[in-house]
């Protein structure tokens, strides 16, 4: 066996189709406000977007939950509305509620965005890369990550998070066109994107599509599946090796089609999908990743021991890596964290 293979992350064999018998393991949102050294740091920068583009402060976040719980993959501590503002939007957060963008919902608001993402806009993001990636133990892997081109339009037309992500869904109806060309931005930006932070050092992507589930089987087929294919391509022709890990939330039945047409190396699964769907129609395509509910995690208790072991007997026989549905609940105790990991690791 060669040094590499032997220090190879527990997360990338697993990405690669290796069944391991105990599961890699790491959390969406794992870095975040349900951790008492997060809330300090996220104090000290002031803002949340000021904590993401400040790459020491970024890079001390990003480990801490590794420090803590010893989690087989860090995720690079950003966020998907990143691209946005290097496209020229307008971004911020307010505090308790979330983001808030100037909408672009017109012809005139997108010409006053630009054709690709300003490089110098991101460069923080990608030194909090080469940071991470000089102080993360051998045996752990790093993830970086961009939103899909769906979820974040839904951002960028709506100027927010929307329940029904109605006004994108207005816009793709009343102007395919115009919507088609926001699309296509964000597909170029993240494909720059995503390969900056694999020159930098992390071993795999993730391409969250968190509002994939809103979607019919037409439109998901043209403003999910084509895109995200487009990315993982465009990815691919610059770095041929690197791993993609696909999470179109919510899309339930229509994933196995999201897997073939896209090409992803692995995809997460929400918390609600059919277990033995997921198993037979989606597992045996590809790694698959999840799928515990963060609302389980939250609520402990026998609940939660008896959900982890559904999870690792519905996926455990193949190739697998615990998560999350979705991202973990702010109001978490870390108590509940540890229990989980125990499970998964005893
Ligand atoms: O998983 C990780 O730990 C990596 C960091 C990460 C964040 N956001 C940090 C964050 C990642 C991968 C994201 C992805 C993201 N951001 C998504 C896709 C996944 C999902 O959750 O559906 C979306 C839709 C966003 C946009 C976004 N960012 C929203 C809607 C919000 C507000 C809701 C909330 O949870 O507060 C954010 C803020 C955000 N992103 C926080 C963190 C830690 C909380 C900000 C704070 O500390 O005040």
């Amino acid at each position: 066996m060669s040094t590499a293979t032997k220090h190879e992350p527990a997360f990338l064999k697993a990405l690669s189709g290796q069944t391991l018998s105990t599961p890699p393991i790491w959390m969406m949102r794992q870095a975040g406000r349900y951790l008492p050294e997060y809330r300090e740091l996220r104090a000290k920068a002031g803002s949340f977007l000021s904590l993401c583009y400040n790459p020491e402060m970024a890079a001390e976040v990003t480990l801490q939950p590794i420090r803590r719980f010893g989690f087989d993959a860090a995720i690079l501590f950003s966020d998907i509305l990143v691209v946005p503002q290097a496209l020229g939007q307008k971004l911020w957060f307010v505090e308790g509620e979330g983001p808030r963008l100037e909408p672009v919902a017109d012809a005139t608001r997108l010409g006053e965005i630009n054709e690709r993402a300003d490089p110098d806009l991101l460069a923080p993001v990608i030194e909090t890369v080469r940071r991470v990636k000089t102080s993360l133990p051998q045996e752990t892997a790093f993830i970086g990550f961009c939103g899909a081109p769906w979820t974040v339009a839904t951002y960028m037309v709506a100027g927010r998070g929307t329940p029904d992500q109605g006004p994108a869904k207005a816009l793709f109806g009343s102007d395919p066109a115009l919507f088609q060309q926001i699309i296509d931005r964000i597909v170029e930006a993240s494909i720059d994107y995503l390969c900056a932070q694999i020159e930098a050092g992390v071993d795999a992507v993730q391409i969250f599509d968190s509002w994939a589930g809103s979607l019919g089987a037409d439109d998901f087929e043209r403003w999910c599946v084509t895109p995200t294919r487009r990315i993982v391509d465009g990815v691919r022709a610059r770095h041929p090796k690197s791993r993609i890990i696909g999470f179109p939330r919510g899309a339930g039945r229509l994933i196995p089609r999201y897997v073939a047409a896209t090409g992803v190396d692995a995809v997460g699964l929400e918390s609600d999908i059919d277990r033995a769907f997921a198993r037979d129609e989606i597992q045996s395509l590809v790694p698959v990743q999840g799928n515990l509910d963060p609302l389980v995690l939250r609520s402990g208790g026998p609940e939660l021991e008896r959900e982890v072991e559904a999870v690792r007997a519905a996926f455990g026989d193949g190739p697998f890596v615990f998560n999350l549905g979705h991202g973990i609940l702010p109001d978490t105790p870390i108590a509940h964290v540890e229990r989980l990991l125990a499970a998964v690791r005893a």
